[in-house]
C-alpha cells in the first residue's frame, strides 16, 4: 500500500505530494508545526499538542485552517490510511501560498497544511539503556523559541554540531551561561539532594508536551521539582541529566561536552520516571490524578 500524505485537502502518494513554491512556509519559514508521537495506535498527548498549535499560531495570526474536530478528523484518516500502530504524525501549517512579500498577506488568505506520518518503534529504540551524549553548544536562536515555528536553522546546525561530535543531542546555554534546551528536546536534570529540575517555560524555550507531562508526573508521584535556570557547571555535576521530547521520552544523559555525570550510568529518578510516562503512554495510567503542591518555580 503506497505511504500517502495530506496536502491542503488532499491524500497524495508520499513520494509525489508537493506544495506551491511560493508558499511562505517555503520562502520565509513562516509556518508551524507538531509532531504527535503514536503508541499501539494511540495518539499520545493529541490535545495538549493541539492547544500548543492553536497558540503557536494564534502569536503569528495565522488562523486555524479548520476546526479542531475535522483537523482531528484528518489526522485520524491519515494514520488509518497509512496503518500506523507505532510512529509519529507530523503536522505543518504555513501562513499560505501568497506572491513573495515579507509582510502578512491578508488575513483571508487559506493556511496551506500538510500532514505525513512515519512508522518507528519509539518505544523499543529508546536509547534508554544505556543513556547518551550531549554537548552544549551557544544558543544562537530568537527570542521567540516558545512558538513552534519551521524556521529551525539554529536547531538543524546545533544537532549536526552534535552528530559530527559522537553525541546524540546538542544542549544550547544562553549568555548567562544557563542552559536553554536541546535543540529538539528539553533539557533537565536531578540535583543531588533528588530535586527534579527544568528550565521555566518563558519565551525561551519550547514549552514542550513531554516537559508538561513528566512535570504532572512528577506533582502525581510527589517528586520534588523546581522550574528554575541551571547553568551547565551545575548540569555537569549534577546526579542525573534526561533530555525529554515527543519522541525520545526520557533519554538519560549521560555524558555532557567531556564530564560523564555521576557514574556514567542512567540514574534511578530518570528511570522511574521514564517508565511511569511510558505507563501513561500505554494507557496503563491516567493523565488527571489530583496534583500535589511539590513545584517551586523560580527564575
Ligand atoms: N521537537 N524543544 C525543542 C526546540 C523542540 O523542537 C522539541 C520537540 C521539544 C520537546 O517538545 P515535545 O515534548 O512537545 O516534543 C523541546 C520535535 C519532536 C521535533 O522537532 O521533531
Amino acid at each position: 500500500m503506497a505511504r500517502l500524505a495530506y496536502v491542503n485537502g488532499r491524500y497524495l502518494p508520499h513520494g509525489s505530494a508537493a506544495v506551491h513554491i511560493e508558499d511562505r512556509g517555503y520562502q520565509f519559514a513562516d509556518g508551524v508545526y507538531e509532531v504527535v508521537t503514536i503508541i499501539g495506535g494511540r495518539m499520545i498527548d493529541e490535545e495538549p499538542h493541539l492547544d500548543r498549535l492553536e497558540r503557536s499560531l494564534r502569536e503569528i495570526e495565522i488562523p486555524m485552517p479548520m476546526r479542531r474536530a475535522v483537523l482531528k478528523m484528518v489526522m485520524r484518516e491519515l494514520v488509518r490510511r497509512n496503518r500506523i500502530r507505532d510512529g509519529l504524525l507530523y503536522m505543518q501549517i504555513s501562513r499560505g501560498v501568497s506572491p513573495r512579500d515579507h509582510k502578512y498577506p491578508d488575513p483571508s488568505l487559506p493556511p496551506a497544511v500538510v500532514m505525513t506520518t512515519r512508522k518507528a518503534d519509539y518505544v523499543n529504540n529508546a536509547k534508554f539503556a544505556d543513556g547518551v551524549k550531549v554537548i552544549t553548544i551557544p544558543d544562537i536562536r530568537w527570542q521567540r523559541c516558545d512558538i513552534k515555528t519551521v524556521s529551525l536553522l539554529p536547531n538543524c546546525i546545533g544537532k549536526t554540531m552534535a552528530a559530527r561530535a559522537g553525541a546524540y543531542e546538542a544542549w544550547q546555554v544562553d549568555a548567562d551561561g544557563m542552559v536553554t534546551e536541546g535543540t529538539s528536546s528539553n533539557a533537565w536534570i536531578v540535583t543531588r539532594d533528588g530535586t527534579l529540575v527544568t528550565r521555566p517555560a518563558t519565551h525561551a524555550i519550547l514549552n514542550g508536551i513531554t516537559r508538561l507531562s513528566i512535570l504532572r508526573i512528577a506533582r502525581e508521584e510527589g517528586i520534588a521539582f523546581e522550574e528554575r535556570p541551571f547553568s551547565v557547571e551545575e548540569a555537569k555535576s549534577a546526579r542525573e541529566a534526561f533530555t525529554s521530547s515527543a519522541t525520545s521520552f526520557a533519554t538519560p544523559v549521560v555524558q555532557i561536552d567531556d564530564t560523564v555525570i555521576a557514574n556514567g550510568k542512567p540514574g534511578s529518578l530518570s528511570r522511574r520516571i521514564f517508565e511511569t510516562y511510558m505507563d501513561y503512554c500505554r494507557g496503563l495510567r491516567s493523565a488527571d490524578a489530583a496534583p500535589a503542591a511539590q513545584g517551586r518555580r523560580a527564575g
